[in-house]
């Protein structure tokens, strides 16, 4: 596996910060890939923090994302709910996906408990806040170290 992580956020996340800070919290999208990039840093991966408003530029990441067989954590955002296309785009990937939502989908409306793409991760973290990436990139270098 190589140790590039690439951390891929969908839509609206990257209005984090002032985007319903009851259900998302404070936590700007800046401060999100200043957590990602940092913790990289300490685990010794090399994690390129990416969000996307379009789709189709989702499907490209993940695209080159499978390609170079690199792990993946995804936030697919409102796309969980209802994009084949992203979850397609997941299941070519050859590394591990780890899916992160901040908040708890399942103690929130009925349309957002099932997620199309998790049935195609290696795993989910769901509800922890923007601690789940952390907690993510953590599972990450702990497989990559396993497997070296
Ligand atoms: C989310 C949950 C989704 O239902 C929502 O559409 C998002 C963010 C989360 O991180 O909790 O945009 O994926």
């Amino acid at each position: 596996m190589s140790a590039r992580v690439y951390v891929l956020n969908g839509p609206n996340l990257g209005r984090l910060g002032t985007r319903q800070v009851d259900v998302y919290g404070v936590t700007s999208y800046a401060d999100l890939v200043e957590l990602c990039e940092t913790t990289g840093r300490d685990l010794g991966l090399d994690v390129v923090v990416r969000q996307t408003d379009a789709e189709h530029e989702l499907l490209g990441w993940l695209h080159a994302a499978a390609d170079e067989r690199a792990a993946v954590v995804l936030n697919p955002a409102a796309w969980s709910h209802y994009s084949i296309a992203v979850r397609d785009a997941c299941a070519m990937l050859r590394g591990p996906l780890v899916e992160v939502h901040i908040s708890n989908i399942h103690t929130r409306e009925e349309f957002r408990h099932h997620s199309v793409v998790s049935a195609v991760a290696t795993g989910v973290i769901c509800g922890l806040g923007v601690d789940g990436y952390r907690l993510a990139l953590h599972h990450l270098a702990s497989r990559r170290d396993q497997t070296a």
